[in-house]
């Protein structure tokens, strides 16, 4: 069904203030989900910067808190399934995971629903941004629908319960193939699998195989296999020695948040997950309920998400000009939010990024 739908590149009459018909070209609708806790907050900032930046987008703002379906299971409501499906292209904010309450998490149902096969982090180190390290470049991308959080769990017998990790020829291979063309688009040299084959050898080796499989299709970019464990040892000890890793959903999940705590932490770290029909875009970190409400949230994550989703839509321009606005107010370290290490407050960190935009 997804096939049939049409990117949305939209050419929409607008009327000035003097209410003449103005024509705008090609305007692009991106469904945008604000989510819970501080996701309001940091959606209006990338929104008020995006808007001062002039960037060709419409906003279509979806509510995705759990509705109950005729078989008493809670899922997305069906206009924001509805909506991404005609859009294909997403920004969202964090979403609140209730626990035990009979409804599975809200992101792994979003990645499910739209086929989100490819998670991606890129992690770079931020100047003005102090961390323990200041030449980290690293992008991980996560398969991000199987493996061992296909949620295939039962109880054997009462206490002892098994959990499935799922391994498909088809989604190994997808996932290799698009880390093979990030690697390209982007001017990157080295791809390299994670894996531990040593110990599941048939999951973990097919996955490996279907890398390698994809790998000699690519002979430009340089493909290297390490043990996950060797990864996470060498990684602490020197990060530039990495450029892209490919990996199953549950070692990606852990390496992609040791990557953030690199640079400094969630709060700076922008992610895409990236379908074959889309992509949606998010931050990383939670819904900070501490905070939320109060003007204090950091909309960094959110905003340089927003940034790749530009990129994806080539948007290029548009994109540059943001990033620069945002890096150089944290190089400047004047105006920050508290866990950056300032007194600053969401909006006034937001005027400041809009104040530098060229
Ligand atoms: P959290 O990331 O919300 O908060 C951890 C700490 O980081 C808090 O002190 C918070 O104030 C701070 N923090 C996080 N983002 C920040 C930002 N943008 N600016 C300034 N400070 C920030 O993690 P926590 O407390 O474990 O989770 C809270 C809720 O968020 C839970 O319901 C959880 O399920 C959900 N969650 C959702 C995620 C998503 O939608 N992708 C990811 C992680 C958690």
């Amino acid at each position: 069904m997804h096939r049939q739908l049409r990117p949305l590149l939209s050419n929409i009459f607008r009327c000035n203030t003097n209410n003449s018909v103005r024509y705008e070209s090609t305007e692009r609708v991106v469904t945008l989900i604000p989510g819970d806790g501080i996701g309001p907050e940091i959606s209006v900032a990338v929104q008020q910067i995006f808007s001062a930046a002039k960037v060709p987008i419409i906003w279509e703002k979806v509510d995705v808190s759990p509705v109950k379906y005729p078989d008493g299971k809670f899922g997305i409501p069906q206009k924001a399934i509805d909506s991404f499906l005609k859009n294909r292209i997403g920004l969202k904010g964090p979403l609140a995971t209730p626990i035990g309450k009979g409804h599975r998490s809200l992101n792994l149902e979003i990645r499910k629903v739209f086929s989100l096969y490819a998670n991606v982090r890129p992690c770079r180190s931020i100047e003005g941004h102090e961390t323990l390290y200041d030449n980290v470049d690293v992008v991980t991308i996560r398969e991000n629908t199987e493996g061992e959080y296909s949620g295939i769990e039962h109880e054997i017998t009462p206490g002892v319960v098994q959990s499935i990790k799922l391994i498909t020829e088809k989604a190994s291979r997808r996932v290799a193939e698009y880390a093979f063309e990030y690697a390209k688009s982007n001017g990157r040299k080295t791809v390299t699998s994670v894996h531990k084959a040593n110990i599941m050898r048939m999951s973990d080796g097919l996955f490996l195989s279907c890398c390698r499989q994809v790998a000699e299709q690519h002979p430009d970019i340089k493909y290297k296999e390490m043990y996950l464990d060797t990864v996470c040892l060498n990684m602490v000890q020197d990060p530039s020695r990495f450029d892209v890793l490919v990996m199953p959903n549950l070692y990606g999940d852990i390496l992609s948040d040791l990557c953030a705590g690199l640079i400094g932490g969630l709060g700076v770290t922008p992610s895409g997950n990236i379908g074959k029909e889309g992509a949606v875009f998010e931050s990383v970190h939670g819904t900070a309920p501490d905070i939320a409400g109060q003007d204090k949230a950091n909309p960094t994550a959110l905003l340089l998400s927003a940034i790749m989703m530009l990129r994806y839509l080539n948007l290029n321009p548009y994109a540059d000009s943001i990033e620069n606005a945002c890096y150089s107010v944290i190089k400047a370290k004047k105006v920050l939010t508290g866990d950056l290490g300032g007194t600053a407050t969401c909006s006034q960190f937001t005027q400041e990024i809009i104040s530098k935009l060229a």
